[in-house]
């Protein structure tokens, strides 16, 4: 039975979506067709209807694996894709030319095997080409009706502001969401993506909401499991596997089993809690795994909550954008 989840608007766009939404970067590597087909319908059954993918995961089979799992119920999905990271040796298969994204979407919609994407993120910034050439040729898709609404990933707040300035100035498609890295260990969005997102009502989806598993419980200060990504992957090991983190991840754990939850749903309750975030989006191997994320949703916490501050306080608090860091204490000129 499927469950519906309360969910909300997506951004500015009048699309409902889940609480939480399923990641499927897995799909095709670490989960094998078969637990790829449990995790979808864990998801579904609880109420999931929000589902995350790229052309590069696994090579397109997370997009093939997907785009059968949602044969039988494509009209309940909000299905997101992306592009621009490298699908082949080509030097133009890649970026965010006219070029590459046209084919992208077409290569995409094939493995996915549907008529339209709902939610297409630009997967990064592309420095090499002009803004204008990437927008005007998302724009062009939109009217083709082959993607619904255009979205943004691991773009800085400037580079998504610029892009939402021009499609409006232009009378183009804007982007409706924002897709940022965002944990207790990679704050960074805190200080410019999330107030510009909810300032001009872009909603947000946050991806690794434990940090690749950091925050699961799995790590410490010493313990490390047995496999996991940030032991087998070397990028999530540059990414994550600083002592610091691992300290962190010690006293984030302490601080769960203190209240009584599982780390990684504490952790991606803790991501949702802030007022921009729209949706996590979860990420597993395991549907043991997954039914801990799907956990989160029962977890009380809010932003102003002394739990909220609590966790927040075991990791630093990133810098103001204009470095005026005695504006949050009381030696200030005052505020409005
Ligand atoms: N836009 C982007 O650039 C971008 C980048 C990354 C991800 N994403 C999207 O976001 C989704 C989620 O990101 P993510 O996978 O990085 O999320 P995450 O929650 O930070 O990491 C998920 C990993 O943590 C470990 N884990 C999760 N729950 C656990 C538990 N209860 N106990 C032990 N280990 C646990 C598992 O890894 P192990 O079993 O290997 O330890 C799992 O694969 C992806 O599927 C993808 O759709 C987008």
């Amino acid at each position: 039975m499927i469950r519906p989840m309360a969910g909300q608007f997506l951004g500015k766009s009048g699309v409902r979506v889940s609480p939480l939404c399923l990641g499927t970067m897995s799909f095709g590597n670490e989960a094998s067709p078969e637990v790829s087909a449990q995790l979808f319908r864990i998801a579904r059954e609880s109420g999931i209807n929000i589902f995350d993918t790229a052309d590069v995961y696994s090579a397109g089979e997370s997009e093939r694996i997907l785009g059968k799992l949602i044969a039988d119920c494509r009209d309940e999905i909000v299905l997101a894709t992306k592009a621009y990271f490298p699908t082949g040796p080509d030097r133009n298969a890649r970026g965010l030319s006219r070029y590459h994204i046209v084919r992208a979407v077409e290569a995409s919609l094939k493995r996915l095997n549907t008529e339209y994407i709902d939610i297409f993120y630009l997967h990064r910034h592309d420095d090499e080409t002009a803004i204008e050439e990437t927008w005007r040729a998302i724009d062009d898709l939109v009217r083709a009706g082959k993607i619904l609404y255009p979205a943004l990933s691991n773009f800085s707040a400037w580079q998504g502001m610029k892009a939402t300035s021009l499609c409006r100035s232009r009378g183009w498609a804007a982007p409706i969401c924002f897709q940022p890295m965002y944990n207790l260990a990679k704050r960074q969005a805190e200080v410019e993506i999330l107030p510009m997102c909810l300032n001009e009502e872009i909603g947000v989806m946050p991806y690794s909401p434990t940090g690749g598993g950091l925050l699961t419980g799995k790590y410490g200060a010493t313990r490390r499991p047995d496999s996991g990504r940030l032991l087998d992957s070397k990028m999530y090991e540059v990414r994550y596997g600083s002592q610091s983190n691992f300290e962190l991840a010690e006293r984030f754990t302490a601080l769960s089993e203190k209240y009584g939850h599982e780390p990684a749903a504490l952790a991606i309750a803790w991501v949702a809690a802030h007022p921009a975030v729209s949706a996590p989006i979860v990420g597993t191997r395991s549907p043991a795994h997954l039914q801990v994320a799907i956990g989160s949703l029962d977890i009380e916490l809010t932003y102003d909550s002394e739990l909220y501050r609590e966790i927040a306080s075991l990791s630093t608090t990133p810098p103001p954008a204009t470095d005026r860091n005695e504006e949050v204490s009381a030696h200030n000129f005052g505020s409005r």
